[in-house]
């Protein structure tokens, strides 16, 4: 197969409300994305991916759209979006937009129309279903907390929400929705974007009949259920032939509860699908076992190693990974798998790095990562904004599962506002994001934590990140080299290998803060280090805290 272009990628994530802001209402807008273009491409990440710029009420800060075709009024108009296409092309950037379509704003005037009445051409664009013995038609939960259905008064019918009750589900089966949709798609890619991101792409085929599931510990049936569903394929391939494959694009489908064997369809090297899937195995290896993603987190580095191992040598040469820890979903990586401690922060944010950007697949890199940003030290839930860690909180809370204080200690490990915290851009006030109040605070590790900072000194986090991505585009082995995991027991150090032809890199990684006993296999003894975070070498059969160290071999 001849070697696509995002192959050899990487995608720098923007959450652009957090960004930069150009005019002081303490919200990022596109004119501050356009103002930093040239940071991205100092870090030397080819590609952006946007979250939502997309007019939107905000009930899910973007993912809940109102009109695909126009831009949030707080964010700038379609000018501007024009003029930060031009210059992120200028600059040899793509741009990456997000893709919201499993479900829609209840603003939008599809859904407006749909509600309207029992007989409007729009009712089947969305799930409306009779009660069942005066509830909710069947058990499934929103993914936000509570019933993923709500009764609306105005035609006396339930409709479907697998995330807010302002985010309606919308109705792949109803061939008119699709044409809308890839009417909608076309439209963008007309004006010259380079691909898209698609939002909990795997939701979209319910189950014929929407039937209940297996409740979990809140009593509902996870909305995951409908994951893979009977159509996925059926509706992507369409998709595909009708409208992607006639551009030269970067795809990404968010693949909640995707399994190995889905993924290989998903993200099949044949192209008949989507360039790759986000999976969620690894970002889950610390739930709780009950409670799930919103509890305390429960860290296990073997099952880590297990899952990011299978995927690696399950997909290699049929589907193609993507490789992430961060995003706007999930807490920092730092915090996460780290250490916060001032003594090791950068070694073990470089480390992370190592780990990932060495394996096979896309790797993305969302804002801030490269500087080895932190969680927030959240201190009550009055300062929490998202809509998932509000609901998840009161819902544990009204079920007497968790005291306050165990609840806001349980959110500064998992909330996703950890990652939306803004962008900290130098030690200055509001860390350069805004003149104004920024719309989440700013943590006050802006001081130390920052990329004017970073920017000037040789050995930061920033410049090994970029440093990295610069080793992707030189060496075949770290984009197409064959991967094997070392003791995949051992409960603090992570090793493997890439081979392709007579070319290898060995790879060692410590994720604890404690020395490590290891001796470096034969083979790599005399192999030229490629990367490491530590200035000089380690004493022989020892692997320092935080130590992350590849050998390569030729
Ligand atoms: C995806 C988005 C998340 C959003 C949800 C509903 O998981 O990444 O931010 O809340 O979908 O659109
Ligand atoms: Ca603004």
């Amino acid at each position: 197969m001849a070697e696509k272009w995002w192959q050899r990628s990487v995608v720098y994530q923007i959450y652009p409300r957090s960004f930069q802001d150009s005019n002081g209402d303490g919200i990022g807008d596109l004119k501050g994305i356009t103002s930093r273009l040239e940071y991205i491409r100092e870090l030397g990440a080819d590609a952006i991916w946007l979250s939502p710029v997309y007019k939107s009420p905000n009930d899910d800060n973007g993912y809940d759209i109102s009109d695909y075709q126009d831009i949030m009024t707080e964010f700038g108009t379609m000018a501007d979006f024009d003029e930060m296409l031009e210059k992120a092309h200028s600059l040899g950037l793509r741009i990456v937009m997000d893709l919201v379509v499993n479900h829609s704003s209840d603003e939008h005037k599809w859904f407006v129309e749909s509600r309207s009445s029992r007989d409007n051409p729009c009712r089947d664009y969305y799930f409306w279903r009779e009660g069942k013995d005066g509830k909710e038609p069947n058990n499934w939960g929103s993914c936000f907390g509570g019933s993923a259905w709500q009764y609306d008064e105005q035609t006396g019918m339930y409709y479907l929400h697998l995330f807010s009750k302002k985010q309606p589900d919308l109705n792949w089966d109803n061939p008119t929705v699709r044409d809308e949709i890839f009417k909608m798609m076309d439209w963008w890619l007309q004006k010259g974007i380079d691909g898209f991101r698609m939002d909990v792409i795997s939701l979209i085929s319910k189950p014929a009949g929407l039937p209940d599931g297996a409740p979990g510990a809140n009593g509902y049936a996870p909305a995951t259920l409908v994951a893979n569903g009977p159509h996925v394929h059926e509706y992507l391939r369409e998709m595909n032939r009708r409208v992607l494959s006639k551009y030269d694009l970067l795809t990404v489908g968010e693949c909640a509860a995707v399994t190995i064997d889905e993924a290989k369809s998903y993200a099949n090297l044949d192209g008949s699908e989507l360039s790759m899937g986000f999976q969620f195995e690894h970002m889950d290896a610390d739930f709780d076992p009950v409670l799930g993603r919103y509890a305390p987190q429960h860290k296990d580095l073997p099952r880590l190693k297990e899952i990011l191992s299978r995927w690696q040598t399950a997909l290699d040469g049929i589907a193609w990974n993507s490789l992430y820890w961060d995003n706007h979903d999930q807490p920092r990586i730092v915090s996460r798998y780290g250490s916060e401690d001032e003594k090791y922060r950068e070694t073990s944010a470089k480390m992370l790095a190592t780990c990932l950007h060495m394996m096979q697949g896309t790797p993305y890199v969302y804002q801030g990562e490269e500087l080895g940003m932190t969680n927030y030290p959240w201190e009550s839930i009055d300062q929490i904004n998202d809509i998932e860690s509000l609901g998840n909180y009161r819902a544990y809370r009204e079920q007497g599962l968790m005291t306050e204080a165990e609840g806001i200690a349980m959110l500064r490990q998992r909330s996703r506002d950890n990652a939306r915290t803004p962008m900290q851009w130098d030690a200055g006030p509001e860390a350069g994001f805004t003149t104004g109040k920024p719309w989440l605070p700013v943590n006050p590790n802006h001081v130390t934590i920052n990329a004017a900072e970073q920017l000037k000194r040789p050995d930061s986090v920033f410049h090994y990140y970029q440093k990295l991505i610069a080793l992707r585009k030189e060496l075949d082995v770290i984009v197409y080299g064959h991967y094997a995991l070392l003791e995949p027991e051992h409960p603090a150090l992570f090793v493997y290998t890439r081979t392709l032809g007579g070319e290898s890199l060995l790879v060692v990684c410590n994720f604890s803060e404690n020395a490590q006993a290891y001796d470096i296999p034969e083979a790599y003894a005399d192999a030229p280090v490629l990367i490491a975070n530590y200035p000089d070498k380690a004493p022989a059969g020892t692997i320092r805290p935080w130590e992350a160290v590849v050998f390569h071999r030729r």
